[in-house]
């Protein structure tokens, strides 16, 4: 069987999965796919949209439709994941996972600094309450650690440097 020789990008909501995807295509021969965008224009409707109108568990329902997807028709592509997505059973068949990893305190602060902060907050239907998001952060991390190949502490580090980071740990786990 041929190697998929995707990367499956994963990690907490705001951690920057979609910024070092862009910017990693920039510095390789890798197209990218984002598995909330291919959501989206599935059912065109927003995922706030369809957290509100349909339920989470629609939500993730069609999160699962695209793993299966991804697994039997995609190849050497750097697929960005919504932060639920690692829960997916295929999860490794689809690609080398590879985790963004930063404290909770310092993604809240990423997000809030951004200069789309509101728009990023408000089509985020899980950060809406904060308490409940750093549960649901301690309660991810330890899984996304374990079922990580590669993990990029993000933290003090500019995107540029993570998507070369990431490139090179790829590479060396080939
Ligand atoms: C979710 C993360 C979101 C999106 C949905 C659910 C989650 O994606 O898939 O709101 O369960 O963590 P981002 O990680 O891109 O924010």
């Amino acid at each position: 069987m041929l190697k998929s020789n995707n990367i499956v990008l994963i990690g907490f909501m705001g951690v920057g999965k979609g910024s070092v995807a862009r910017e990693v295509i920039k510095h390789s021969e890798y197209i990218t796919l984002d598995t909330d965008d291919m959501i989206e224009s599935m059912q065109n409707k927003k995922i706030k949209d369809i957290f509100e109108q349909d339920g989470e568990s629609y939500f993730r329902k069609l999160e699962s439709d695209v793993a299966k997807w991804l697994e039997s028709s995609v190849k050497n592509t750097l697929i960005s994941t919504g932060g639920g997505f690692y829960k997916q059973e295929n999860l490794k068949k689809i690609g080398i996972v590879v985790l963004l990893d930063s404290p909770f305190e310092k993604i809240i602060k990423r997000i809030k600094h951004h200069p789309n902060a509101m728009k990023k907050l408000k089509k985020r239907p899980l950060l809406r309450d904060l308490k409940k998001a750093k549960e649901l952060y301690d309660e991810r991390r330890p899984e996304y650690l374990k079922i990580a190949d590669i993990v990029i502490d993000v933290t003090k580090k500019s995107v540029l440097e993570c998507s070369k980071e990431l490139l090179k740990k790829v590479k060396a786990h080939a």
